[in-house]
């Protein structure tokens, strides 16, 4: 073990997302790597980042990549389908540090199974970007795509889950395609949506749900290890020593609620970062 302890790269990973979506990025990835440590960032002083233009959103993930990177992180995952589809390929050439989306992983949990027509719910900038559609065409030449952007869903999952009647409401109003054109898997292309699925699953059953967290997670581990970056277990406890550390450029109260009801941590340690430092 001491010996395994000196080989790892004991440095965080870094996560962002413009809000609390990339905390059902984070919860996959502690199942997988639970002795890597995570520095997660939250936009929340600047969310949604659906509505905004590509362009935009690019300057905003380049600068929070920059601001993981320099709090030490050794890879930064972009925990978000908008920034990832805006802003991947322009962060990845222009820092050091190794960067992962989550729309390919998207895409490969997708082609996990047989599927004749998928569905996509995301943000309007996800679904205008045609990045899924893009990747879909490429992986899975065949497969239909039917796209609905929900940007309703965003604040209502912000706001912790809290209205039921008003969530169901939403779900039902944006299924109603996905019934009409007979999908038979949905892909959950917003980070914030799988913390819906009990609502998505009931309004659609027989729908196979497709997050891409767990993919994401798994190539995290990939590149990580192909890095030669990877964390070695120390100690008696597979996450020993792993620590969290929270960012956000919103309220640090709402992200802690947020943190203890999606990820059931309570009294993380969450900072605020002021969007003109960044
Ligand atoms: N969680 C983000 C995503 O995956 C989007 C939320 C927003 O609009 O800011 O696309």
């Amino acid at each position: 073990m001491q010996c395994q302890a000196q080989r790892g790269d004991p440095r965080p990973v870094g996560i962002m997302d413009s809000g609390a979506g990339g905390l059902t990025v984070v919860r996959e990835v502690r199942k997988l790597l639970p002795h890597e440590s995570i520095l997660y960032f939250a936009d929340a002083g600047r969310l949604p980042y659906g509505p905004r233009p590509a362009e935009e959103v690019r300057t905003f993930v380049y600068q929070i990549v920059k601001f993981l990177s320099g709090k030490g992180a050794k890879a930064v995952v972009l925990g978000c389908n908008t920034a990832t589809a805006h802003a991947l390929e322009y962060v990845r050439e222009k820092v050091e540090v190794p960067v992962i989306g989550v729309i390919g992983p998207g895409v490969r949990a997708l082609a996990s199974s047989p599927v004749r027509t998928a569905g996509l719910i995301a943000t309007e900038g996800t679904v205008r970007s045609g990045a899924y559609q893009m990747a879909i065409k490429e992986r899975l030449p065949g497969v239909e795509v039917v796209a609905e952007a929900c940007p309703d869903f965003v604040p209502l999952v912000e706001a912790g889950l809290v209205d039921r009647e008003e969530i169901e409401r939403a779900v039902e109003n944006h299924v109603q395609i996905f019934r009409k054109r007979n999908v038979d898997a949905l892909i959950m292309g917003c980070t914030h949506f799988p913390l819906l699925r009990p609502w998505l699953e009931a309004a659609l059953p027989g729908v196979r749900m497709v997050d891409p967290a767990r993919e994401t997670a798994e190539e995290l581990k990939r590149v990580l290890e192909n890095a030669g970056l990877a964390n070695a277990p120390r100690g008696d406890t597979e996450s020993s020593g792993a620590e969290l550390e929270f960012y956000t450029t919103g309220s640090v109260g709402d992200l802690n609620r947020q943190i203890t009801v999606f990820l059931g941590l309570a009294g993380a340690r969450v900072h605020h970062v002021d969007i003109s430092m960044l």
